[in-house]
């Protein structure tokens, strides 16, 4: 089943928070409780929170009572900025949100709008899973008989609308029988690896272990790792890569070891206008996803301390092997290749 879709008038989705627990899907008809899913990561991941933000730019259209086209188009400003700000890191989200309005303004009539958004929120659901699986078969060309991929994060089908990045790359490689085993980064502070990635990687039946996120330069170092693949937020123009925070280091120690490091990235993920990684911002997130994280029955930390929560890092692109796309892989020089990648997708 997909993690965004649309059901009878309405969003649905898995609620990600519940994960692995519970399995609970959630329904929403307002847009700005989209906005608010996405917020408190009831849906995450790059490519999931951009078609979820399609699918409330979709609501919004429904919610809004303008008898014409001018008063509906402003209505639907006002959600794309609710729905933008919702999270900063990842550009799909903004993507998303611009694509779903453009198609809104090549419309004359405010009926044709709304019927137009919900066309468009599903063709970008659609493509996600297309591109997920046009992904998959490039990137497991990468991986050999008897590699051990060490991953960050959720990179899978609970991060996109279905199949995954990352993930998706690594779940292609074992359906096509090649013999992989998958080190999990449990990725604190929200656990994705530990609660998400192990969930889905049990589902599929690919082998893999659930490491703490500081064991992983221990298994680079000891010959354990040959390649590592991880997803994005956000790449610049010069191939510099946002991810989820710990990306960085797994990145400097894996190229200290000689071993490749590869983000699988839609195109959607690529933000041309940004010259660097310097110019992504960078989400702060409530300390106490830190602090009051549970452990034997407690919160970790003391009460009353403060605590630093940035949710994403940059990786310099010098770190970076290859970018691999829908498009195929991205190689330095960035500059080059990840304009060439867009151009040719978009
Ligand atoms: O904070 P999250 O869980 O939304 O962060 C997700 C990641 O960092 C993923 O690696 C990224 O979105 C790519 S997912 C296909």
């Amino acid at each position: 089943m997909r993690t965004v879709q649309w059901l009878d008038g309405k969003l649905r989705m898995i609620d990600q928070r519940l994960l692995p627990g519970e399995f609970r899907l959630v329904e929403y008809a307002d847009y700005r409780e989209v906005a608010e899913a996405i917020s408190t990561m009831v849906v995450r991941g790059a490519p999931a929170i951009g078609a979820a933000a399609a699918f409330g730019m979709a609501l919004a259209g429904q919610q809004s009572d303008a008898k014409d086209a001018d008063r509906l188009l402003a209505d639907l400003r006002t959600a794309a900025d609710v729905l933008r700000a919702a999270r900063p890191t990842a550009v799909n989200l903004a993507w998303a949100v611009g694509r779903l309005l453009r198609r809104a303004e090549t419309e004359q009539h405010h009926q044709n709008i709304r019927a137009a958004l919900l066309d468009e929120a599903q063709r970008l659901a659609d493509e996600d899973v297309e591109i997920n699986q046009r992904m998959g078969i490039y990137g497991a060309a990468l991986i050999r008989d008897g590699d051990t991929i060490l991953h960050h994060c959720n990179t899978g089908a609970l991060a996109a609308v279905d199949y995954g990045t990352a993930l998706g790359v690594i779940r292609t490689a074992h359906e096509q029988g090649t013999q992989i085993h998958v080190l999990v980064d449990e990725t604190r502070p929200r656990l994705q690896g530990a609660r998400l990635t192990a969930w889905e990687l049990q589902r599929y039946g690919v082998p893999f272990t659930l490491i703490a996120d500081n064991a992983a330069g221990h298994f680079m170092r000891t010959g354990q790792v040959q390649i590592v693949m991880v997803g994005a937020d956000r790449v610049a123009a010069n191939g510099d890569v946002a991810n989820k925070i710990g990306t960085y280091k797994l990145a400097v120690v894996a190229q200290a070891n000689g071993i490749p490091f590869y983000p699988v990235v839609p195109t959607s993920t690529v933000d041309l206008s940004l010259p660097t990684g310097d110019d992504i911002p960078i989400e702060e997130r409530p300390p106490e996803e830190i602090t009051d994280l549970i452990y034997q029955g407690r919160a970790i930390a003391p009460e009353g301390i403060s605590a630093a929560n940035p949710a994403f890092d940059v990786t310099p692109s010098r770190y970076v092997t290859g970018i691999v796309t829908e498009c195929g892989i991205a190689y330095p020089p960035f500059d080059l290749s990840l304009r060439e990648a867009v151009r040719t997708n978009r």
